[in-house]
């Protein structure tokens, strides 16, 4: 993406490992989530409900993995080098310069909004969501449209879930997703003017509805830091990682297909559908291949990632 306006940048240029205090630091995600006050003993005492707000269960261990997201074969990716090189143009479109710059982004209170063709719409606190949907640890791949990649333990709640509360109508046959439009604390966005703010994101239904697409509020067993989407983001892990919205505020039914930040700049090189597919080169580059985030390895690129078993009949293949 930084491609749209700068050349491409297919190497880690930097790895500057900042201790995993900085970034996994618990007492300040209390502090942001509103339990400021709670302390440790509170934490042992608020038990379980505590547990599944933070997605770190007073025990200090992750959500239970689902086995069928567990495949012993994935190794997972260096957290240090996952948590450091991010794409989150709100601040910065370098990648390693992300996580220094969200220091001000404020993700308390945070208020969803799920609405538009449904029953039942609704405005909750991300808590109260994370509460009444219990997370569970899931292994993904992660491909960017970039071509590098990654292979991470995501926390979170499958998005059908939240859509059946809400009881989509007939008429609707999209999700439109919305991400915070925080100008005072995302310095990115000044600094791209032309882009279509806030970033808007788009599925099908059905494939909002796939048990794969997950609302995520964790990542390695810990709340999600800012960088990456906290509190609460989208994984779609059989599309190009553009579709993996971060920091949502506003998951709306409509009837037509959405228009999105990336489609709506270069709709030839980030359309709509951006499932995974090696044998379709973006127009200034391959797709065959992609470059593990960490070890730098050059890997073949698998169709729709590697999901095809679970999502090729969402497209009439398989
Ligand atoms: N969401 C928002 N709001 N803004 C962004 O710039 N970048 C997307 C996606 N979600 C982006 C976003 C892209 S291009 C990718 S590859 C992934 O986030 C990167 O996620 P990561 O930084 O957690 O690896």
């Amino acid at each position: 993406m930084a491609n749209l306006i700068t050349p491409p940048r297919w190497r880690l240029t930097e790895r500057d490992v900042t201790p995993e205090s900085v970034f996994w630091n618990r007492r300040e995600f209390l502090r942001q989530m509103g339990f400021a006050g709670v302390g440790l003993a509170g934490v042992a005492a608020g038990g379980r409900a505590l547990a599944q707000v933070t997605n770190a269960p007073a025990t200090g261990g992750a959500a239970v993995r689902n086995p069928q997201f567990n495949d012993p074969k994935l190794r997972l990716s260096d957290s240090e080098v996952v948590l450091h090189y991010n794409n989150f143009y709100e601040f910065s479109t370098r990648k390693e310069q992300v996580h220094r710059l969200v220091d001000k982004f404020q993700i308390t209170p945070w208020q969803i909004e799920v609405g538009g063709l449904c029953e039942k719409p609704l405005k909750a606190d991300v808590r109260e969501l994370i509460a009444e949907f219990p997370p569970e640890d899931r292994v993904y791949r992660f491909r960017c449209v970039e071509a590098w990649s990654m292979i991470v333990p995501w926390t979170g709640f499958p998005l059908a879930k939240l859509l059946a509360k809400v009881q989509p109508k007939s008429e609707a046959k999209f999700v439109k997703f919305t991400t915070a439009e925080k100008r005072d604390q995302m310095p990115g966005i000044a600094r791209l003017r032309e882009y279509p703010w806030p970033y808007t994101e788009g599925l099908r239904l059905d494939e909002a509805m796939h048990d794969l697409t997950l609302v995520t509020t964790g990542i390695y067993g810990k709340p999600l830091p800012k960088q990456m989407g906290a509190p609460l983001r989208l994984v779609v892990p059989w599309k190009y990682g553009y579709k993996s919205i971060k920091s949502v505020v506003k998951i709306e039914l409509v009837a037509t297909q959405p228009a999105t930040l990336w489609e709506t700049l270069a709709p030839d090189e980030y359309p709509f559908e951006s499932n995974v597919d090696p044998r379709v080169p973006h127009p200034r580059w391959s797709q065959a291949t992609e470059r593990l985030v960490d070890t730098g390895d050059r890997v073949p690129t698998l169709p729709y990632n590697g999901y095809g078993e679970f999502v090729a009949k969402l497209y009439g293949k398989g």
